[in-house]
């Protein structure tokens, strides 16, 4: 299998194509964490509010719904895939709104992974609502999971506890990270290369990536659309496999 970019002295793997395909063909267990953000098959052509306009919510024909049914089997088929992938005491990070997070979740339960925690990404500047019938939709939720509960993960916790993590105002210093993380949405800066209608912070990828990780750890992202992960998996020193 041939990447379309590599760079032998950083670590990093890019490969274009279908995850279900590709990730039948990287090795077992050579994955120390997963970061996947997989589609939310929210577009529906709804409309929200950007920038102070009436955009619509479609993000592209790669998110489109084709059904519960077909949506569960799809990411029962990609989360089936990463365990495979993934080193015995390696974890997942699954990210997603309503639309997709509990299928995910399910799909995880059913395939005997155990979850560690799901974080509550609050989004302090989120769009507002424009149909004023409901309540603004300001989170998306992650599921942090390993495959065995005996397993031995790793988790940074003095680093999560002591920290600067800045901007995050639910946090006081010297206590424990808790399960309610509030970040803004990229900034300008992170999009100066071109934009991605669904492009995480960096400071999200900070924190998962410096919680459950360590230097030279292989991360792999099977859907990782603008490379937020690898950015940020580079940044910190570690090496990093995606598919898009
Ligand atoms: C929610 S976005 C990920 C955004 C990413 N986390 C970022 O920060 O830019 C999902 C991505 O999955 C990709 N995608 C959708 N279906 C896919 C598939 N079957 N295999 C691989 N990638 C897929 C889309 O092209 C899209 O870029």
């Amino acid at each position: 299998m041939k990447p379309i970019f590599e760079d032998k002295e950083t670590g990093i793997r890019l490969y274009f194509g279908d995850a279900l395909e590709l990730l039948k063909k990287l090795p077992e267990e050579s994955a120390d964490l997963i970061f996947a953000d997989p589609p939310y098959n929210l577009s529906n052509d709804g409309f929200t509010c950007h920038a102070g306009k009436r955009v619509s919510v479609n993000k592209g024909e790669w998110d489109k719904s084709k059904g519960i049914e077909e949506d569960f089997l799809f990411h029962y088929k990609w989360i089936e895939a990463c365990k495979r992938v993934l080193k015995p005491n390696g974890t997942i990070w699954i990210s997603g709104t309503y639309h997709s997070i509990y299928a995910c979740g399910f799909a995880l339960q059913k395939q005997g992974w155990h979850i560690i925690n799901d974080i509550c990404w609050f989004k302090p500047n989120a769009s507002p609502n424009l149909s004023c019938r409901m309540f603004t939709a300001s989170h998306e939720t992650l599921i942090w999971a390993k495959k065995d509960k005996k397993a031995k993960h790793i988790f940074n916790y003095d680093l999560m506890r002591n920290g600067d993590w800045n901007g995050d105002f639910l946090k006081k210093p010297n206590k424990q990270m808790r399960s309610v993380w509030a970040i803004n949405t990229p900034k300008n800066e992170e999009k100066k290369h071109g934009k991605h209608p669904t492009q995480k912070p960096e400071s999200l990828l900070k924190r998962i990536i410096l919680a459950s990780s360590k230097e030279g750890d292989v991360v792999l992202d099977p859907f990782c659309g603008s490379g937020t992960t690898g950015v940020v998996a580079l940044r910190y020193g570690r090496k990093f496999i995606g598919i898009d």
